[in-house]
């Protein structure tokens, strides 16, 4: 049966394809049920912990508007509010936030972190994004790929640029999970680790799903039927700043890349924000020191109509609820 409640979601690693599928099901049924006025306040009288070591315009604001719409009560914790690990360990702020909340969501910086949160808090444990994993944001993208292409199973997804980040391990998870046909283009030195490859082979050979690593952009994409992409430099690795446009620069997702599919109705995600904009401070630094007008798309990407990132966004709402209603719902 698929019944996750009272469970934890720290990487999709842990749940079946079963289960994911009935949370993606779950989210198409919220998502209609809000678009028909519909709101059956699964999540009355709870109380949720938003913990946020590091900024988030999506995942904050999903948390928020799912809570709500379900009757529960959300609580941001920002990091200079509460002692986290600073005058206080994490394991006993989850033992305190454990006593008073009904279910936690963390978004910061060090997998372990999250780990031990649901380790003592004794409730629910929701992963909002860590140096490794972004579970809530695949859900999101399964439900996008499953609205605009009708299925999951072979769906070939390409995913460009920093292949050893958060998004590249949860969406190679997420595909291998699904029977999805997944591909990395990213160069030699930012695969991913070798470990988490084996171990996701292991699973697309039940799935029957594919992995590709390749170094070559235009293979990674061939037949694609959605090219996703990401920030090139994560939350956390300001420092590597110019090493990565160095290296990620014939990564670019641009209208040369999306032609080259062989493939008309190749569709465009990114769990955002994204880079594409020299209008944004880090745009105009870009653009004036390194002669980029744009980092991983260009806005006749991102802005065209093989665009599907605004659906992508709205269905972090849906997902994320589904994900919060499943394991903590009545
Ligand atoms: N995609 C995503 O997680 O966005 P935020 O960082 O704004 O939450
Ligand atoms: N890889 C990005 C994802 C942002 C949602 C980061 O960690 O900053």
């Amino acid at each position: 049966s698929f019944n996750v409640k009272g469970r934890h979601l720290l990487t999709l690693k842990d749940y079946s394809p079963e289960e994911i599928r009935f949370l993606v099901r779950m989210a198409e049924k919220l998502k209609a049920d809000k678009y028909a006025g519909i709101f059956a306040e699964n999540l009355k009288h709870k109380n949720i912990a938003l913990i946020f070591e590091k900024t988030s315009t999506r995942t904050r604001c999903a948390f928020v508007v799912a809570a709500v719409d379900e009757g529960a009560h959300p609580e941001f914790l920002g990091k200079n509010d509460i002692q986290l690990g600073k005058k206080e360990s994490v394991a006993d702020t989850a033992r305190v936030l454990g006593r008073m909340f009904d279910g936690i969501q963390f978004r910061g910086f060090s997998h372990s972190t999250v780990e031990t949160l649901a380790e003592y808090a004794g409730v629910p444990v929701w992963n909002g994004l860590t140096d490794k994993y972004h579970p809530t944001q695949v859900l999101a993208d399964l439900l996008t790929i499953r609205e605009q292409l009708g299925r999951l199973k072979g769906v070939r997804l390409a995913y460009i640029g920093d292949g050893r980040n958060n998004m590249a391990n949860s969406l190679m998870i997420g595909a291998a999970k699904m029977g999805m046909d997944f591909r990395i283009g990213a160069p030699a030195s930012l695969f991913p680790e070798q470990s988490l490859v084996d171990e996701m082979k292991v699973v697309s050979r039940e799935t029957g799903g594919k992995i590709l690593l390749t170094e070559d952009p235009r293979e990674a994409v061939a037949q694609a039927d959605v090219i996703y992409t990401d920030v090139w430099v994560s939350m956390g690795e300001e420092s590597e700043f110019e090493t990565r446009i160095k290296v990620l620069k014939p990564y670019q997702v641009n209208k040369k890349l999306l032609d080259s599919t062989g493939n008309a109705e190749t569709i465009f995600l990114h769990c955002l924000p994204a880079f594409h904009d020299r209008n944004t401070l880090v745009g105009e630094e870009i653009y004036q020191k390194y002669g980029l007008d744009a980092m991983e798309v260009t806005d006749d990407v991102i802005l065209s109509p093989a665009s599907r990132v605004w659906d992508q966004a709205e269905n972090r709402v849906h997902t994320i609820k589904a994900v919060m209603v499943a394991t903590l719902g009545k």
